[in-house]
């Protein structure tokens, strides 16, 4: 199900949707539009808070039927919390609550005046896009794998509207471009690996291209790869019985300008190879393509802005598999870019397959490299969930993606990325050992992509922790599509 938006200029009190959102904040004072239908209601919801009914605080929500002077059948009162606190975060806190009220209601559209609450230091644009993108991952259903059902019998939640003037117009083009690329990420990471194979992922792409005129889409097959030597990647796949594909997808919105590239881990399942990994949360290993879908999710949402920008997207997409073919650790491999590396443990995938793509990235002469990875799980220890890691040596770089991680709620921190942690990679039977000991795993993961980008700009982000949420309902979460697709926005300008 995906969700449509739209802008309203109407008046919550003469709204004629079936429910129209508003705000209250915990010592009931009501937002604007909440006093309004408060006042023609004869002071229904003042009454409500008095009464208990309605609290106000954050994370609550409760739905009140047919008041009287009210054109609206519902009205979803969302609290709002304390208003000294009120943020970006809890604005965005409230517009997924109320989301996930709405869901669970027989409606199929609704409006929302959380829009016109005010968020310090936000603008009206940015209010739309926060308000869209919280809805939508409350909105997101997983379907793709169950048997069809009857067609619902009610109304399912599928539109909503922002109270906003008609300027907010380019605003909710971006919120749907945005959602569109979130969606896309989630999708394509939440698919079990056995649909989602490298050769699925390099379809999807192809997809992709054929439906946005103007995107090249190229895809290469081993061949092409031996040709180009990309032993790395290739030692990767060996163990597996679903070739390899390297997608390179290529969108022009500003003539010859150098483009900005992102490269984005795709390994569609992640058993470890030989260094298998233990039986526990392996199944969680089907999310390890998700750097690569959210690199594509984020030029999805690129494309359909139109950004007046040169961008390209390339995805390694590999299986992780033990078997007679597979590596072994102490197989010694030669990469793209001529360096060796000894591989220690097979299950140290994510940064061989990287290594040849940003080297193979490099022919488009690239102004800036951005690669987003689920690469270690040290990263997740060192972070948690809630951050990306961020790894670059180019402080501008780090500063502008900081900016869009904390500008969309999409956050990264930054780990160092010294050169004193190089030496943890040295070996004496390669120029690099693909594994870097017990102490900093992010960062060392991060020190061996940095030697294949000596002279661009280039960024590493480590999703391991914030790509998808855990457990047997976990999903993927769409990041880091926000950050990107913000980063880039703000470079198009
Ligand atoms: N895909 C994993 C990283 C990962 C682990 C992501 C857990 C999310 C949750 C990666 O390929 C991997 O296995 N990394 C190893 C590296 C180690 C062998 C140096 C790790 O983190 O254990
Ligand atoms: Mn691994
Ligand atoms: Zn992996």
């Amino acid at each position: 199900m995906t969700l449509q938006f739209n802008l309203t200029q109407d008046q919550a009190e003469t709204s004629a949707a079936p429910c129209v959102v508003v705000g209250l904040f915990e010592d009931g004072t009501p937002s604007a539009a909440t006093a309004r239908i408060d006042e023609k209601s004869g002071g229904a919801i003042r009454r409500l808070f008095e009464s208990g009914d309605v609290t106000g605080k954050l994370g609550s929500s409760h739905v009140l039927f047919a008041l009287t002077g009210i054109a609206a059948s519902r009205v979803l009162v969302v609290g709002l919390g304390e208003a000294k606190k009120f943020d970006a975060a809890r604005f965005a806190r409230a517009s997924g609550e109320a989301a996930r009220a709405l869901k669970s209601l027989p409606l199929d559209r609704a409006v929302s005046y959380l829009t016109e609450l005010d968020v310090p230091g936000k603008d009206a644009a940015w209010k739309i896009r926060s308000a869209a993108l919280a809805s939508d991952a409350q909105a997101y259903k997983y379907t793709a794998t169950f048997k069809a059902k009857p067609k619902p019998t009610r109304p399912e939640f599928s539109a909503i509207a922002f109270a906003a003037p008609a300027s907010a117009a380019t605003a909710l083009g971006q919120a749907t471009a945005i959602a569109n690329g979130v969606r896309f990420a989630r999708a394509l990471g939440n698919l079990p690996p056995n649909i989602c194979t490298p050769a699925y992922i390099a379809e999807q792409a192809q997809k992709l291209a054929t439906a946005h005129p103007g995107v090249i889409c190229e895809v290469l097959e081993e061949e092409q790869m031996q040709s180009l030597g990309m032993g790395a990647l290739l030692g990767v796949a060996m163990g597996s019985a679903n070739a390899p594909r390297l997608i390179a997808l290529q969108w022009n919105g500003a003539d010859d300008a150098q483009p900005y590239a992102l490269v984005g881990k795709g390994v569609t399942f992640d058993s470890g190879g030989i260094n298998i990994k233990p039986s526990a949360g392996m199944e969680e290993m089907k999310f390890d393509m998700c750097g690569g879908a959210g690199v594509l999710g984020a030029f999805l949402a690129a494309v359909e802005m139109k950004l007046k920008l040169n961008l390209v997207c390339v995805v390694p997409a590999v299986e992780n598999m033990p078997g007679g073919r597979a590596q072994r650790p102490s197989d010694v491999v030669t990469t793209m870019s001529g360096q060796t590396v000894e591989i220690l443990n097979t299950d140290a995938e994510g940064r061989l397959i990287l290594c040849d793509a940003l080297t193979f990235v490099q022919k488009f002469k690239p102004q800036v490299i951005v690669d987003a990875a689920t690469l270690t799980g040290a990263c997740v220890v060192a972070l948690g969930k809630h951050a990306s890691g961020l790894m670059t040596q180019d402080d501008a770089l780090a500063n502008e993606l900081l900016a869009a991680g904390e500008a969309t709620l999409d956050r990264a921190w930054r780990l160092p990325l010294w050169d004193d942690y190089q030496g943890q990679l040295d070996t004496g039977y390669a120029d690099v050992a693909n594994i870097g000991g017990k102490y900093a795993g992010a960062i060392t993961a991060g020190c061996f992509l940095a030697r294949f980008t000596e002279g661009f700009r280039w960024a590493h982000l480590d999703i391991a922790g914030s790509a998808w949420d855990e457990g047997r309902k976990g999903s993927a979460t769409g990041r880091p599509v926000p950050l990107l697709a913000q980063w880039l926005m703000d470079r198009a300008g």
